[in-house]
């Protein structure tokens, strides 16, 4: 049995991310393959926990940063390698990249720390591929106020915390020309799906 494929999706909030996945997930099926589409943090019953207590309840930096990598294990045990193993494709929105932009850009934790917990939860395992979809921070924002009435712990942080992160995974599309792509997601949804199509279509 062929090992699956492994695509994360990354970007600031209100870049268009999770529009994307739902969407890639369906092109995906409509192709044939078995999809598990999931979502950091969460994808399993005790990471959905860990999700909602992330988002909701202020912590110390590093509690958080190690609740994102708790979750992360549970799901690379209980979902991402059994898929893996199966053959299936998985389709996750965010993974580890998100902990370096978010925790590491956004909230100044070292990258050094951040390498350390990923070599240890994550070992030999890296997505695929990785879209990063960019936006400048103005129109995320926007987009973000537009549709959520009710910003969660992260969604309600400042312009400056986003630039930070958008930075962040700037610098993940540089350092990891092989794995990352970077999206224009000023583009029309649509236009995004055709430069989807043409990059899932290599793997
Ligand atoms: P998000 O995909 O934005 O959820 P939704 O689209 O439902 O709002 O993810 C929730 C938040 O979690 C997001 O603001 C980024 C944050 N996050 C981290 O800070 N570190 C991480 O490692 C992950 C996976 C997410």
């Amino acid at each position: 049995m062929a090992r699956g494929h492994f695509i994360s999706l990354e970007g600031i909030d209100g870049a268009g991310k999770s529009t994307q996945h739902g969407w890639l997930v369906e092109h995906l099926r409509g192709q044939g393959h078995t999809v598990v589409a999931t979502r950091e943090p969460g994808g399993t019953p005790l990471g959905e926990k860990l999700r909602a207590l992330l988002l909701a309840d202020p912590m110390h930096l590093e509690t958080e940063a190690l609740l994102m990598f708790a979750a992360r294990r549970e799901h690379i045990a209980q979902v991402i390698e059994p898929a893996l193993a199966r053959g299936d494709w998985v389709v996750c929105d965010r993974f580890v990249d998100a902990s370096f932009a978010y925790q590491g850009g956004g909230r100044g934790l070292s990258w050094k720390k951040l390498e350390e917990l990923a070599a240890w939860v994550l070992g030999d395992l890296q997505p695929d591929l990785t879209l990063i979809f960019d936006a400048p921070v103005a129109i995320a924002q926007q987009r973000l106020h537009a549709a959520t009435s009710q910003p969660d712990r992260f969604e309600q942080e400042q312009a400056a915390f986003f630039e930070r992160v958008r930075a962040a995974y700037l610098r993940l599309a540089a350092e990891n020309p092989a794995r990352v792509r970077l999206i224009d997601a000023t583009q029309t949804p649509g236009a995004i799906n055709k430069v989807l199509e043409t990059i899932v279509a290599t793997l």
